[in-house]
């Protein structure tokens, strides 16, 4: 039996931990990250700027190294075999870049000859894909004549050329304005529908809200919940945020803490934050609060439950891109 059947998830960490080591000293990139992501699933992985997502998509596609633990992608260990499994996945790079050199179809084409596909099959495959993605008009194309939206799905559909199990998608729509991005959504959701195992990084709540099954949320190169998005909102947010920051003060906010409805109340100078199963009525109260300490309000925000409010109850920090 080989391993593949042995192992069914489609990834696999155990306590993944990478330190980058020069100057200006050690970077714990990732601290031991530990997930399984099932056959079929859509995963993602939400973070901040720096909080060790592509250093951890580096890990569980082999193009780096980890200092610790270990991963197997589609049942292979992928520090053992990096060339096994790199046969079994697509890799979207937060940077990648097409051949210059080359037309969209030849982008395409030369990835699935790279794999060893035929040339006639490698050439059916190719346009196959960029149907799916709607640039079979593009084909001929140079990549610098393609606009954003255009080349991030060339380099997806050029990923997906050698039928990958597991295709890796760092930041996909990073850089597109907010109708490509939701068209492009459309698309990976086409994939999983067909069946396709997709890991991808974010650092758009929404985003995540939007595609995922499970999400793991990572910071400072440690998860600090994995699971759907529901659940996570269940547990760790199911609150929503009300946010006023004022100026004078203070604000006697000691009775909103016993009011029912009301999780948790959080005071810092200039600014209180209430996390509350029912809000209704404490946005009210906290106004009548600044105008009886005679404060005035600068800003109010509510946040009703999502990813960002379960961001916001893990770190206490607010999720800014
Ligand atoms: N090759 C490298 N050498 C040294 N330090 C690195 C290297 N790559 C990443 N780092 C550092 O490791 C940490 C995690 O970086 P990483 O790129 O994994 O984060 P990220 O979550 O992908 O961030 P972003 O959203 O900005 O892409 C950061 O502090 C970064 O500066
Ligand atoms: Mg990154």
């Amino acid at each position: 039996m080989s391993s593949i059947a042995l192992d069914d998830a489609a990834i696999v960490a155990d306590g993944l931990r990478k330190t980058y080591t020069g100057p200006p000293g050690e970077i714990p990139a990732v601290q031991g990250v530990d997930l399984q992501v099932e056959r079929g699933e859509f995963f993602g992985l939400l973070g901040p700027n720096g909080a060790g997502k592509s250093t951890t998509i580096g890990m569980l596609t082999t193009l780096v190294r980890p200092t610790a633990g270990r991963a197997r992608v589609c049942g292979i260990d992928v520090a053992s075999d990096p060339v096994g499994v790199k046969r079994r996945i697509g890799m979207v790079a937060q940077r990648d870049t097409l051949d210059v050199e080359l037309t969209v179809e030849e982008n395409l084409e030369f990835r699935g000859r790279y794999f060893g596909m035929g040339r006639r099959a490698a050439r059916h495959r190719a346009g196959q894909l960029l149907e799916f993605f709607s640039l079979g008009e593009r084909r001929r194309a140079r990549p610098f004549e393609l606009s954003g939206g255009q080349s991030k799905r060339v380099v997806i559909g050029r990923a997906l050329m050698h039928r990958p199990d597991v295709l890796f998608l760092d930041e996909p729509t990073a850089a597109l304005d907010p109708q490509t991005r939701i068209n492009l959504w459309d698309l990976l959701r086409g994939l999983q529908a067909e069946g396709q195992t997709i890991l991808l990084t974010t650092h758009h709540m929404e985003e995540a809200e939007s595609l995922c099954d499970r999400v793991a949320v990572i910071d400072h190169g440690t998860l600090l919940a994995c699971d759907t998005v529901k659940s996570l909102q269940a547990s760790a947010g199911a609150e929503s945020v009300v946010t006023v920051t004022y100026e004078g003060g203070p604000l006697a906010v000691e009775e909103l803490a016993g009011r029912p409805g009301v999780a948790r109340v959080e005071s810092a100078a200039g600014q209180v934050r209430v996390f509350a199963h029912e809000p209704e009525g404490v946005l009210g109260r906290l106004v009548a609060l600044a105008h009886s300490a005679g404060a005035t309000v600068t800003d109010i925000t509510h946040l009703r439950p999502s990813l960002e409010t379960v961001f916001l109850a893990l770190t206490g920090r607010e999720y800014r891109e």
